[in-house]
């Protein structure tokens, strides 16, 4: 909900609360980094494929693992037709060693309706229908003289919302590909829609023709081919993220030591890509492999920060020092294929998949939690050899990488400057309360991102023992704002900061407490989404010092500049109050003369501190007001923050005096 207005001033400022008086100096502060949020992605909870992967066909490509089982998931048989999974002698790739067989079945093969046979999919539970141009194809292997339909319809009624012919060009020994555009004239009422290929039974010899990566894609983010779903893209973009931490999380380790992310299994073509058992109990597709991701960063313009595998599986296990060097190759190959020229052997690759020019990395984090799994053998591991030998040799190479250890300086882990730590606060909304200061300890030299933060406990709750939250919701917002001021206000120490998870498909997930929810059709934005966009979208390139230093009472601050737009910003929380009593600000800034204009945005919870975004209800418990407010005759702004309420005060540059910001 957003309410815009034009604020009367002080008048009506309870008097009995004395205000927090803030000044905010011209100068003095730090550089802040210049990337100070960003995006956090692995696939969990369907965020990959079935998520922000726009591929539309579930188990499109029939792949699977001895964990998770080639199967016909997804697929069922039209008129009769014969569905089953063959590892043909001659299949689409050694990638991809399953494929789908169609056999012409009994049924089909007579009556007035009966040659015409085929398979449907239901997608990631539905498909999206709207007038709209779908991107398709599938590779066919066997002889069919004929056509082939591809239609989009409801599973709940069969009502065709649009379907196209696609002249077969198949043959009898081969795998050819066929690409088609199918826009539906009518838009589904809900997601419950599957799509169909079709085929004349009369015109197969053989009796069956087999399948594969069987694709449909809607329009994409930036219109990229086989690219990010637009709706999810764009609520991303929304929040001025600045990089990508990819390919995880848990995901880059694997379950085992034989299933880390493989990138060199991710690039090319589909048909070459075999994918992997997945860490969040489900096979997946690597169609959003490395250059995905890189495109990712490109459109959203993103600076990457790729985790290389460090030798750290999820169950614990860990490469020793003796078999770790080929691992050691193995990223410096993965960095020389994003950024190397394209006349070195893995740039060549590069180039050679249609990407002649580097990609620009200068973040390369070692591993993922290498403190969690497998400790206490497997973190003394990382810090005895792990971390050293895989910094010394991509230090040595690549000598401009800022090099991220997956620990930080919080988790017993000495880091030696310059490379930087990870730090991973999941909490309790008190510890972000309590843990304010913690940044203060940090020198220079202790880089740190936080490439994971949420709240995720209930306050007073036992932590992981009590589980997580049902939903991001308001008081953990509050808390997560407070966090975010601490990181701003040791700007000059943090890279940078990601929520993480972002997505939750809410027909399968893992983890409960997500930036976005979404399903076929829609997407819900959490609590945490509003409070995290608030504070993102009003960058500070510079601190200023302010008097008092630090927070007084329940308000939390950070103040500096954009010295971009050459705006004065003023960023607070407001947490607990001793009584519930809303809290007066005045803030004054050196240099802001009387009349100056700011916006102020803020943010309360209308459904009190419990309450959540219910992608059922569609409810949306943040309240935003957007005021204006002008300086008064000390060059002071002032107004009301009650408790458990976010807000961002940007001022107008000089130049824009007159101007609303
Ligand atoms: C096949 O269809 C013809 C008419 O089209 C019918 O006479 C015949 O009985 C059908 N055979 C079977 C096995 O259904
Ligand atoms: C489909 O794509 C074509 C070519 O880009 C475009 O002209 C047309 O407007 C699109 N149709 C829809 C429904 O978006
Ligand atoms: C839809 O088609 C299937 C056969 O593909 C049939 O079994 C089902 O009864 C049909 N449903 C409706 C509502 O017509
Ligand atoms: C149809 O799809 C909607 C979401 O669009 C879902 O809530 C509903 O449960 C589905 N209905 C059936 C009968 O599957
Ligand atoms: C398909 O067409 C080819 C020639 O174009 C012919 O040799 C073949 O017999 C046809 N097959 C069927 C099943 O009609
Ligand atoms: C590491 O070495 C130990 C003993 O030296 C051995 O038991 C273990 O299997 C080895 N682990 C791996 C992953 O090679
Ligand atoms: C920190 O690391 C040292 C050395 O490995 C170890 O002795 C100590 O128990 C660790 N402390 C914690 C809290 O993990
Ligand atoms: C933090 O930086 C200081 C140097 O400024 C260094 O001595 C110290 O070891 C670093 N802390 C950790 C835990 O790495
Ligand atoms: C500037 O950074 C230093 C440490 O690097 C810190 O002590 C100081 O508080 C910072 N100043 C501001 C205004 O953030
Ligand atoms: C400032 O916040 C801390 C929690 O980070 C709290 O313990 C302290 O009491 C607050 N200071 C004042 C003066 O209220
Ligand atoms: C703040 O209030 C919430 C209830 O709204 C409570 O759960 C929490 O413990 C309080 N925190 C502090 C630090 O007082």
């Amino acid at each position: 909900m957003v309410l815009f207005r034009v604020a009367v001033l002080v008048g009506f400022l309870t008097a009995t609360v004395t205000a927090v008086d803030i000044t905010v100096q011209a100068s003095g502060g730090n550089k802040t980094s210049r990337i100070p949020y960003g995006l956090m992605h692995e696939d969990i909870n369907n965020a990959g494929d079935g998520g922000i992967y726009a591929e539309l066909i579930r188990n499109r490509a029939f792949q699977g693992s001895s964990r998770y089982p080639v199967s016909l998931a997804g697929w069922s048989s039209i008129n009769g037709a014969a569905l089953s999974v063959k590892k043909l002698a001659e299949p689409l790739s050694s990638a991809l060693p399953s494929s789908l067989n169609v056999a012409v079945g009994n049924s089909a093969k007579n009556g007035s309706a009966g040659s015409v046979i085929g398979f449907k999919n239901d997608g990631f539970w539905g498909i999206d229908v709207r007038v709209q141009n779908y991107t398709g194809s599938f590779y066919v292997r066997g002889s069919y003289n004929g056509t082939f339909t591809a239609s989009l319809s409801s599973a709940l009624t069969n009502e065709t919302f649009g379907s196209v012919s696609i002249q077969s060009k198949s043959k009898k020994d081969e795998w050819v590909q066929h690409e088609f555009t199918l826009v539906p004239e009518t838009a589904a009422a809900n997601s419950n829609n599957s799509f169909a290929l079709q085929f004349d039974s009369k015109g197969v010899e053989g009796g069956s023709l087999d399948f594969n990566v069987i694709s449909l894609f809607p329009p994409t983010y930036k219109g990229r081919k086989n690219g990010l779903r637009l709706d999810i893209a764009e609520a991303f973009e929304a929040l001025n993220p600045k990089f990508l931490r990819f390919p995880g999380g848990n995901a880059l380790e694997g379950p085992d030591l034989a299933n880390p992310w493989k990138w060199d299994e991710t690039i090319g073509e589909l048909k070459n890509r075999p994918g992997r058992p997945g860490v969040w109990g489900y096979q997946t597709s690597d169609g959003l492999g490395l250059v995905e991701y890189l495109h990712w960063c490109d459109d959203m313009k993103l600076e990457p920060i790729l985790a290389v595998w460090s030798g750290l599986a999820l169950d614990g296990a860990y490469i020793n020092e003796s078999s770790l060097q080929p691992w050691i190759d193995d990223a410096l190959a993965e960095i020389e294929f994003i950024r190397g020229a394209s006349s070195t052997p893995y740039g060549s690759l590069r180039a050679s998949l249609g990407y002649p020019e580097p990609w620009k990395l200068q973040y390369v984090e070692i591993g993922n939690e290498d403190w969690l799994a497998g400790a206490p053998a497997g973190y003394d591991s990382y810090r005895q050899y792990r971390f050293p030998l895989f910094k010394e040799a991509i230090e040595q190479k690549y000598p401009d990488i800022q090099i991220i250890a997956s620990p930080s300086v919080f988790d017993n882990m000495t880091i030696p400057s310059p490379a930087a730590g990870d730090y991973h606060p999941y909490r309790q909304p008190n510890d972000y309360y309590a843990e304010f200061a913690k940044f203060d300890k940090l020198t220079p030299d202790n880089l740190t991102l936080v490439g994971e933060f949420a709240a995720v406990h209930p306050n007073g709750g036992l932590d992981w023992d009590a589980g997580l939250h049902p939903f991001p919701w308001w008081i953990g917002g509050v808390g997560e704002a407070i966090f975010m001021i601490a990181t701003e206000r040791a700007g000059d120490r943090i890279i940078g900061s990601t929520y993480a998870p972002i997505l939750r498909n809410m027909n399968r997930w893992q983890w409960s407490v997500c930036m976005l929810e979404f399903d076929a059709s829609k997407t819900t934005l959490s609590t945490s989404y509003h409070v995290f966009k608030l504070i993102s979208t009003h960058p500070i390139t510079s601190n200023l010092p302010t008097t008092p230093s630090t927070n007084t009472s329940s308000l939390f601050f950070v103040a500096g500049r954009n010295e971009d737009t050459g705006t004065h910003i003023f960023k607070a929380a407001n947490y607990n109050t001793t009584q519930h009593e809303d809290t007066p600000v005045k803030v004054g800034f050196e240099g802001v003369e009387e009349g100056r204009k700011a916006q102020l945005t803020l943010l309360t919870g209308s459904e009190g501190p419990f309450g959540y975004n219910d992608p059922k209800t569609g409810n949306n418990a943040v309240k935003e007001t957007i005021d204006v407010l002008v300086a008064n005759e000390e060059g002071v702004f002032e107004w009301v923050m009650p408790e458990l309420s976010v807000a961002v005060l940007e001022v107008s540059g000089n130049e824009g005096k007159d101007e609303v910001v």
